[in-house]
């Protein structure tokens, strides 16, 4: 694997699941790996979780971590081609990747969708420009369309949790009152395309994801019909796709209450918003698995630094 942009990158989920369950048994297990290695974060964004669970693992690995806050610390990029920079860029995408290249061995990066303009998010243009000019493995810590790390986490929770014999799986909508990406979203659902379960995506109409990456997937615009039956909800939020960035609306018909839920187990990424996306019963209650997901993050940044390291 050269990077790690896409939960597609990897080559057998399971396997990796199962490694990773492994790692997570003895985390120190290959602390000589990453010897005389160094790992590069670079934050367009704000981070909790992705931040620390990341330089954690490589921690396990014993990489050394350097992390910057690029969006409010690093020089304005420039993208364009024989842009004539005399506004309001400062350095090209050239040159700051061939840079960061010298300085570390794998770098990463959190680049979030504007939810602007649509065909600019979908080029990824900081994530893509780090992937053509640097010369180094990149690894995708949430970008505008994807959040691979996320799902590999989710993978992992899921196999921790899942019962023997059946496996329902809804992911639905929640209402949310600022306009969020579609990047968990879209990766949840890529990573349960690859998974032996029945999977159901709920939303109100006017909130269909990208139909590239739902393509095949069972939706239903009755959120209490969806969950019938489910073993576990995975509650996101996200902005509209087709009218792109737009929030509709709020309703809180669509906070996950543990009516609602039932005996399913309940899956978040967090942040969450209390009481708006889901309601406390929910989060304090024993069928939450939103700490169990944050920690595996951990486990899936290290399996992947893991796999990265050990094809440099
Ligand atoms: N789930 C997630 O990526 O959390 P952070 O935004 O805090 O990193």
């Amino acid at each position: 694997m050269k990077h790690y942009l896409t939960i597609n990158d990897i080559d057998s989920l399971p396997k990796w699941v199962e490694e990773a369950r492994i790692i997570k048994e003895n985390p120190y297990h290959f602390q000589n790996l990453g010897k005389n290695k160094t790992l590069c974060l670079l934050f367009f964004n704000n981070s909790l979780r992705t931040r620390l669970s990341t330089q954690k693992a490589a921690l396990h690995l014993g990489i050394q971590v350097m992390t910057m806050n690029f969006g409010k610390e690093g020089w304005t990029l420039e993208f364009g081609e024989g842009t004539v920079m005399n506004q309001g860029t400062s350095e090209h995408i050239k040159e700051a990747a061939h840079v960061v290249s010298q300085y570390c061995d794998i770098l990463a990066i959190r680049a979030f969708a504007g939810l602007k303009n649509k065909e600019k998010d979908e080029a990824e243009e900081i994530l893509n420009g780090f992937v053509k000019y640097a010369s180094i493995p990149i690894v995708n810590m949430e970008s505008s369309t994807a959040h691979p790390l996320q799902a590999l986490a989710d993978a992992i929770t899921l196999a921790e949790h899942r019962p023997k014999s059946r496996l329902k799986v809804v992911l639905s909508w929640a209402p949310h009152p600022k306009a969020l990406p579609h990047a968990v979203a879209n990766s949840f659902v890529k990573m349960m395309k690859l998974q032996d379960a029945e999977f159901v995506i709920t939303h109100p109409e006017g909130y269909e994801l990208d139909s590239k990456i739902t393509q095949g997937c069972q939706i239903e615009h009755n959120q209490d019909k969806a969950l019938q039956n489910a073993d576990f909800v995975y509650v996101k939020n996200w902005s509209s796709y087709s009218d792109y960035g737009k929030v509709f609306h709020q309703d809180a018909s669509w906070m996950m209450t543990q009516e609602k839920l039932g005996n399913a187990q309940f899956m978040h990424c967090l942040p969450v918003r209390r009481n708006v996306v889901v309601e406390d019963t929910v989060l304090d209650g024993p069928k939450s698995l939103v700490i169990e997901q944050a920690n595996n993050r951990t486990f899936a940044a290290q399996i992947v630094l893991k796999k990265l390291l050990e094809s440099l």
